[in-house]
């Protein structure tokens, strides 16, 4: 794909369904009992990947466009499928999914495309074991073969990454063991499993833990016998607006409205860390779906990017969680911010889609950006004109996206190699893209 460099942004748009939060509704819909209809749904493939497995499962899934109507079976309801469980690019659906099928009472089996197949998955494998589920695997990946039991027992686990996908996978079994269920998380990461099971009636909470030099959750869980099904509307994914907002902050005269985005404070660091740079990025009409805060958002861009405090340029800590999609996006904007940008404690990133490290510093090098590779992390000098490059994408959404925009504030024109595992997240991306650029 061919990408010119662009004058502004300027326009109105929506951007799909949170995949985040479509995972877990597909999956919580599908253990519920009753029927739940779910609007707005993620376009994402990783999204159909999560639909497909629970189909094979025998849970009665309908979809038409962005409506998707699931038909819950129940806690115990789910069959057993003669094939594998194939969760393509998606290790949200592979780490979740393993959760609730720990806790059925037969075997299955989950795989996935080369990249989810070369992913850790240690790091479920061990407290689902914990629980009494057996599982084997190849040298800590994908295949996957997953001997689970109806007689769970709860464990307390303090997980040793901070992973959204890994306590959520937790929590997934812990809605069949029989207890109380304990996940403990030296960061805080995104709570939409939390909030979502809350949405569905399920008794879990969140406690903060303040150490001396950091702040942790305490999430408890007590299993259930069942819960009702209820309907749901998804907001807009906020890791795809990432893209658009920072975009719109590179280009001075931009002016860009999103609607509907999902401002979940656990997701939603990127607007205060463009702001602490001094980008005109505002929230507005707050509201309320199914348990999640939801606004519009509205970027000038009008910025001189510079720091406003002292350390604003350095991302770190308690911080990487809440920002770990939006990572390779900000290392591009950190080109174009006075004294750059230093992202650290982010060795998470070499065990995404791609080494999402790797792939950022080789393509900014391409464009002549001067950066530092650390092992957690990446430092970019700014301000920086960047120029245009062959860049690729291996097949990573998330890089294929962000070395778009990169390519936006480039001088001369630039090739996304790969840039059709966008569907990953966002189908939608190129298309939305073109409709508020002006060149
Ligand atoms: C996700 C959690 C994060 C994130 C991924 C989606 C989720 O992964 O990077 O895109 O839906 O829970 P980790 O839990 O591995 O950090």
């Amino acid at each position: 794909m061919i990408i010119q460099p662009a004058r502004r942004i300027n326009g109105r748009l929506r951007v799909p369904g949170d995949k985040s939060i479509s995972h877990r509704a597909a999956m919580i819909a599908s253990l519920a009992e009753g029927g739940a209809r779910l609007t707005n749904f993620s376009t994402s493939e990783d999204c159909a990947a999560t639909l497909a497995c629970l189909r094979q499962l025998g849970v009665k899934i309908e979809r038409e466009g962005n409506e998707v109507c699931v038909e819950g079976v129940g806690l115990n309801g789910l069959r057993a499928s003669l094939e594998p469980l194939d969760c393509g690019n998606s290790g949200s659906t592979m780490r979740m999914l393993a959760g609730i099928l720990a806790g059925q009472n037969f075997t299955s089996q989950l795989t996935g495309d080369d990249s989810l197949r070369s992913r850790p998955m240690r790091r479920i494998i061990e407290p689902l074991e914990l629980m009494g589920a057996r599982i084997t695997a190849r040298d800590g990946r994908a295949p996957l073969t997953i001997e689970g039991t109806n007689t769970l027992a709860p464990v307390s686990y303090e997980m040793p990454v901070s992973s959204a996908q890994v306590k959520s996978c937790i929590l997934f079994a812990g809605l069949n063991a029989r207890g109380r269920t304990t996940v403990i998380e030296k960061h805080p990461t995104r709570d939409h499993t939390e909030r979502m099971m809350q949405e569905f009636g399920v008794k879990i909470a969140t406690k903060r833990r303040q150490e001396p030099d950091a702040e942790s959750n305490i999430v408890t869980l007590d299993s259930v016998a069942r819960f009702d099904a209820r309907d749901l509307s998804i907001p807009g994914d906020i890791s795809s607006a990432a893209f658009f907002i920072a975009a719109a902050t590179m280009l001075p005269g931009s002016s860009l409205d999103i609607e509907a985005v999902c401002l979940n404070p656990t997701r939603a660091a990127i607007l205060q860390t463009l702001r602490a740079f001094g980008a005109n990025v505002t929230a507005s009409a707050m509201r309320d779906a199914g348990n999640e805060p939801v606004g519009d958002v509205h970027i000038g861009g009008d910025a001189n990017l510079a720091p406003l405090a002292e350390n604003a340029n350095e991302l770190r800590g308690a911080l990487i969680p809440q920002l770990i999609d939006e990572l390779p996006m900000l290392a591009v904007l950190g080109t174009q911010v006075a004294g750059g940008i230093t992202i650290r404690d982010a060795g998470e990133l070499r065990f995404k889609e791609t080494d999402r490290i790797s792939a950022t510093v080789a393509n900014l090098r391409a464009m002549g950006a001067s950066v530092e590779e650390h092992e957690d992390g990446l430092s970019v000098a700014g301000a920086t004109r960047l120029r245009g490059a062959k860049l690729d994408a291996r097949g990573d959404h998330r890089i294929a996206m962000a070395f778009t925009i990169a390519a936006l504030v480039a001088q001369g024109e630039s090739e996304i190699v790969g840039a059709e595992c966008v569907g990953v997240s966002f189908p939608e991306f190129f298309q939305l893209l073109e409709s508020v650029i002006e060149r």
